[in-house]
């Protein structure tokens, strides 16, 4: 058998935990959170089934935000050089991860389940994080900015529809709010670039293709 390099060995390293990475972001509770959901002290509220599809629809919709979000800090770890501030990003990715723990949690109370779009959803998300962090690290910054200012408009949203009974779903979204809008604060401040209005208007054209999609299949 040949002897590997070191570097031959660190590259197939990184590409077995990215694949690890991935497999965990897209199948169930294999994502342990490490804050308990808000909803857990939250009691069930009275919906009738045509509430309770539509919240699954909107927490659906949120899983597969989160599922984004893995994959574009995923992508941008692995590409972006991020010297000063690589351990606030991974505080951010953790917790993101809380937040897909958390949607699924709730879909799972709903009996409903996350989107079967979301392989789609990741790969599409990962190849931006990591293309965006090829570019460069204010570009990587800026596109996490960008992305969690967005995620914001639709929390935001979400929590105008959400069934008023549902307050379960409801707390998961507050505090997604506030971690989002944190989340992105820090991409700013970290030096991240303020993306021109027709970037952003690109952008949200894709994500209302993923949240028209994944609030139904
Ligand atoms: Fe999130
Ligand atoms: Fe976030």
């Amino acid at each position: 058998m040949p002897i590997m390099t070191e570097r031959q060995l660190s590259t197939i390293d990184r590409l077995l935990i990215q694949a690890d990475r991935a497999l965990r972001t897209l199948t169930r509770d294999t994502q342990s959170p490490g804050r308990p959901s808000p909803a857990a002290e939250v009691p069930e509220g009275d919906l009738d089934s045509g509430q309770r599809r539509h919240a699954a629809g909107l927490m659906r919709v949120n899983h597969s935000g989160e599922v984004c979000a893995q994959a574009l800090y995923q992508g941008q770890a692995l590409t972006a050089k991020l010297p000063q501030v690589r351990g606030e990003m991974e505080a951010a990715a953790a917790e993101e991860i809380d937040h897909l723990a958390w949607c699924e949690q709730r879909l799972r109370q709903l009996d409903s389940s996350p989107s079967v779009l979301n392989p789609l959803w990741y790969g599409m998300s990962f190849a931006l994080g990591a293309g965006a962090g090829l570019v460069g690290d204010r570009v990587s910054l800026g596109f996490v900015a960008a992305t969690e200012d967005q995620v914001c408009q639709h929390l935001r949203g979400h929590l105008q529809t959400l069934p008023a009974a549902d307050n379960k779903s409801r707390a998961v979204v507050e505090q997604m709010l506030v971690d989002e809008a944190k989340h992105g604060q820090t991409a700013l401040e970290a030096g991240g670039l303020r993306f021109p209005a027709p970037v952003r208007g690109l952008m949200r054209l894709v994500s209302k293709a993923m949240t028209k999609t994944s609030y139904r299949i």
